[in-house]
């Protein structure tokens, strides 16, 4: 199936995207119903280990099987025999806790679409809202599920309503819902002409699908009851006259959202959302780079690291650069040059991450997402190439906006303390920076949540107890400008530098009046928010 012919065939079948959501609206049971139509898994509930609820085979970590959290980012990679052809879905997790905003955002550099997650009961969420706002700035396409339909739930116009005005985009109905709460029978899809009715009594099925022709066709009374039906035609001629026609161009542009509804749990709609990524997707898309941007069918392969994740699996202690596929046709041995060191690496591990497993990647497509195991040469931002030293731009750094210091509980084991942080910023859970003046380190972070989760990783993964305590700081900014105006910059605010784990110098703030005062003081220097990673 494809939506561009000029496309080699094997990277126009694939989806890569991300599902984003607020907790508990059901991305779960998505991500498992997907599995289930994609045969990756055989029965629902694979996925979620019995007893243990609301686990994904994603979830890595303790600490998140503590919280009922998704901390880390992953990818899953299945094939979905869709009606025009197989399509392969690589599916990037992304963290629902709004602590970890900047993992997510750059979990949503490398996927080309996102499916947004509502419940139906409950409309656009306060997370929602914030990863559509990331999605927004990446002009992402996004897909809509409206979850939950057999429960009771809002009005459907109240519902859309509610979207275009809290999202600011168009939305146009991709089905429309028969009933509600124990009455809703099922869904019209407006794409197919098709009404698809929900079995509850098994939650496993396909929905049985009737074709129909047109809204005068005899089959509606058939297995329509008549004050469901009548109610439902109003709805669908409003629909038709108040809501936009579904048009892919604005779909891809990120300006208009296209809603499925449906019911996870009852696996009905999931199909026909599947149906959708593949016709609306998009295919792997280009990607911004200097000089120039990198197309997903060029001979040449590209890739780019969006995440680092250390110690995934205890046992080995590895560390695992998440790289998409920007361009070409990789395969198990190949040699890449690492734009960053422009040294060669020979790429001979690659893992593939499979519903249930990781598995070493013979090859993979542009679109593709692969674990690199490595001790620490790749970083988040960094560009590996078969051709052209091309550096790939738009995967930023954040100011942390919570800062504190971090001892280690015995204080023989400072060094030991260093590595572990060190370990930490490379993978981008925190920024780690060392004060100019004093000992010890400062710990920033973007959520409170984040202290939690970095002194049980760092005791868990390291045996190392620690403590974080107050500091007087609360943010930090970078510093550029002239090599002797940041020197001369430095030296008469000592007190307030440090250097971030990168060696880039930084200015540590305690209220907005002090980089307000080096605005004023200081017009040769700037301070930013934000660094590009590379
Ligand atoms: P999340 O990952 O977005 O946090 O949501 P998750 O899939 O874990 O779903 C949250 C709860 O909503 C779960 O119930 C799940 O069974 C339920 N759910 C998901 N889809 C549907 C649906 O279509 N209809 C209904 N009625 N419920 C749905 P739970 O009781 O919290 O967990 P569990 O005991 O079922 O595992």
């Amino acid at each position: 199936m494809t939506n561009r012919p000029d496309l080699p065939p094997e990277i126009a079948r694939r989806r890569t995207f991300a599902i984003i959501s607020h907790p508990d609206a059901g991305k779960t049971t998505l991500t498992e119903k997907f599995l289930l139509f994609g045969g990756a898994i055989q029965m629902a509930g694979q996925v979620r280990a019995k007893g243990e609820a609301r686990r994904t085979r994603s979830d890595f970590m303790q600490m998140e099987k503590d919280r009922g959290i998704s901390v880390s980012a992953s990818a899953m990679s299945f094939d979905f025999a869709s009606q025009k052809g197989s399509l392969r879905f690589n599916l990037v997790d992304t963290p629902g806790h709004s602590d970890f905003s900047e993992d997510t955002y750059r979990t949503l550099t490398a996927v080309d679409a996102a499916v947004m997650v509502i419940d139906g009961a409950k409309g656009v969420e306060s997370q929602t809202q914030k990863l559509f706002e990331v999605c927004r700035l990446r002009d992402l396409p996004i897909l809509t599920f409206c979850n939950k339909m057999d429960r009771e739930s809002r009005d459907t116009f109240e519902i859309i309503d509610e979207i275009q005005e809290n999202l600011a985009i168009d939305v146009t109905p991709a089905s429309w819902p028969i009933g509600v709460g124990r009455d809703f029978i099922g869904c019209y899809d407006i794409l197919r002409d098709q009404l698809d009715l929900m079995d509850r009594a098994d939650r496993n099925t396909v929905a049985e699908s009737i074709q129909i022709n047109g809204m005068d066709d005899p089959q509606w009374e058939e297995h329509v009851p008549p004050h469901l039906l009548e109610q439902f035609r109003e709805e669908i001629e409003m629909a038709r006259e108040l809501l936009p026609p579904l048009d892919p161009k604005a779909v891809l542009e990120g300006t208009m959202t296209p809603i499925w509804f449906g019911s996870a749990i009852n696996s009905f709609g999931v199909r026909e959302l599947m149906e959708g990524i593949g016709a609306f997707g998009p295919e792997p898309q280009p990607q911004a780079a200097e000089p120039r941007q990198i197309l997903p069918e060029e001979k040449k392969v590209t890739g780019f690291v969006f995440k680092v994740q250390a110690n995934m699996d205890p046992k080995h202690r590895d560390r695992v650069a998440f790289v998409r596929m920007a361009s070409g046709h990789f395969t198990r041995g190949q040699k890449l040059t690492h734009v960053r060191t422009k040294k060669p690496m020979a790429i001979s591990n690659p893992v593939l991450f499979l519903a249930s497993d990781r598995e070493l990647a013979d090859e993979a497509w542009a679109g593709d997402i692969i674990g690199i195991p490595n001790h620490g040469q790749l970083r988040i931002g960094d560009t590996l190439t078969e051709g052209e030293m091309l550096q790939v731009r738009g995967i930023p750094s954040f100011a942390p906006e919570l800062l504190q210091g971090v001892r280690a509980g015995d204080p023989m084991k400072a060094k030991h303390l260093e590595k572990a942080l060190m370990q930490f910023a490379e993978e981008g859970a925190a920024k780690v920076f060392k004060p100019t003046f004093g000992s010890g380190f400062i710990v920033g972070v973007v959520g409170p949540l984040q202290f939690e989760v970095l002194a049980s990783r760092i005791e868990l993964e390291y045996g190392l107890p620690v403590r974080f305590e107050p500091s007087q700081f609360t943010s930090a900014r970078w510093v550029s400008g002239e090599k002797d105006a940041v020197e001369k910059f430095a030296a008469a605010n000592k007190q307030h530098i440090g250097e971030d784990s990168d060696g880039d110098v930084v200015y540590l703030t305690r209220l907005q009046w002090d980089i307000d005062r080096v605005a004023r003081d200081y017009p040769e220097i700037a301070l930013t928010a934000t660094k590009e990673m590379m």
